[in-house]
């Protein structure tokens, strides 16, 4: 009791009084001002840890993918996900690189396909340059030692110089075309008279080879196709250019048939060459693809004439395809579709 009383007595004293707020007060201040710096760091950390998970964090990664598009690599996905204006940059950022990607490609497809078909024209333009180099060194040498002898000689190295030039014609078409596809001009042809034509043209080609040309042809003389007369041409000239290439027999054979089978003709050259390897005959048809045996051989070639063979089939809407024997020979085929006319028989 006596503790009480004397508490009482002291805080009903003025002065005590005093004393003792004014002392709370510095406390209480002080403690005060303690609780609102650590409020302040508290808010400071958070204010960090949000600016760096929300936007240091994403920058980064934008940057680092900037970096890869800038060095070509198109591939580079941002994997994370963000929501708001962050995300919406990201989504955009795919976007971009999605058409960017897309365009590279294209850009890559058109230069590849401008290489293929420069290098396709300029092998096929060594063909005619062969047979010119070899008309003219006969005549040169007194071969062509009859009228009619040169007649047909001048006619053949006009025919070459023609080729030339269409091929030259169709270098010149392509480059100053974007979207790169052999310019075919399709027509109503007439089987018989045009293979009539091309065997009597390569026959005198192989004649000069000692080479024997047999031509048979079982299609109905008014049966057409359509199909691009000059770049046929260039289908037999390769297949034959072949069988000459790759000959090995003293007394070379070609045989040409034409075979009727409904709805398509079939077209047969068979040559009793070396033949090829049955592991080698599904790729004869790929770009570059040699055999070994070639490849080791005097022969030059690099392997694409076969490849701009079987394009040229398939775009008439054809296909094409080889059977063979080492040591006995090789056959191409190609079928081509019927042009319907009305059959007044
Ligand atoms: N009639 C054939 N007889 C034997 N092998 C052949 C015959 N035709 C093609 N080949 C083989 O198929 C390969 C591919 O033929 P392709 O015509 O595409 O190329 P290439 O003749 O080697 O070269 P290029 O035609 O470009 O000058 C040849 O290297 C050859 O090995
Ligand atoms: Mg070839």
């Amino acid at each position: 009791m006596g503790i009480r009383k004397f508490l009482m007595e002291v805080l009903d004293d003025p002065q005590i009084t005093m004393i003792v707020e004014s002392k709370f007060m510095r406390y209480f201040w002080g403690d005060m001002m303690l609780v609102i710096v650590i409020i302040l760091i508290l808010i400071a950390i958070l204010m960090k840890q949000f600016i760096q998970t929300g936007l240091v964090k994403p920058m980064r990664e934008m940057n680092a993918a900037m970096q890869h598009i800038a060095a070509g690599d198109m591939d580079y996905k941002i994997t994370n996900c963000y929501s708001g204006e962050v995300g919406e940059v990201f989504h955009n950022y795919e976007d971009m690189r999605r058409k960017l990607k897309e365009s590279m490609e294209k850009t890559i497809d058109n230069e590849k396909k401008n290489r293929e078909l420069v290098s396709n024209i300029s092998h096929d333009l060594k063909t005619p340059i062969t047979s010119i180099k070899g008309y003219v060194e006969g005549i040169m040498d007194g071969v062509a030692d009859t009228p009619e002898k040169m007649d047909r000689y001048i006619k053949t190295i006009y025919n070459k110089a023609n080729d030339m030039d269409r091929l030259i014609n169709e270098l010149t078409v392509y480059s100053h075309i974007d979207a790169n596809r052999i310019p075919y001009n399709f027509h109503q042809i007439n089987v018989a008279e045009y293979f009539n034509d091309c065997v009597e043209e390569v026959g005198l080609d192989l004649e000069s080879k000692n080479i024997k040309l047999d031509f048979t042809n079982l299609v109905p003389s008014q049966t057409q196709v359509i199909a691009d007369p000059e770049q046929m041409r260039r289908v037999i000239n390769n297949i034959i250019g072949n069988s000459v290439k790759y000959l090995d027999k003293e007394e070379g054979i070609i045989e040409i048939r034409i075979l009727d089978e409904i709805d398509s003709i079939r077209i047969e050259i068979e040559d009793n060459g070396k033949g090829i390897n049955q592991k080698d005959l599904p790729n004869i048809f790929e770009r570059f693809y040699r055999t070994d045996a070639s490849r080791n051989s005097k022969q030059g070639g690099s392997g694409i004439g076969l490849s701009i063979v079987k394009k040229i089939i398939e775009d008439h809407g054809g296909y094409i395809w080889a059977t063979s024997k080492e040591g006995e020979g090789t056959c191409i085929h190609f079928v081509l579709r019927k042009y319907e006319v009305e059959n007044d028989e």
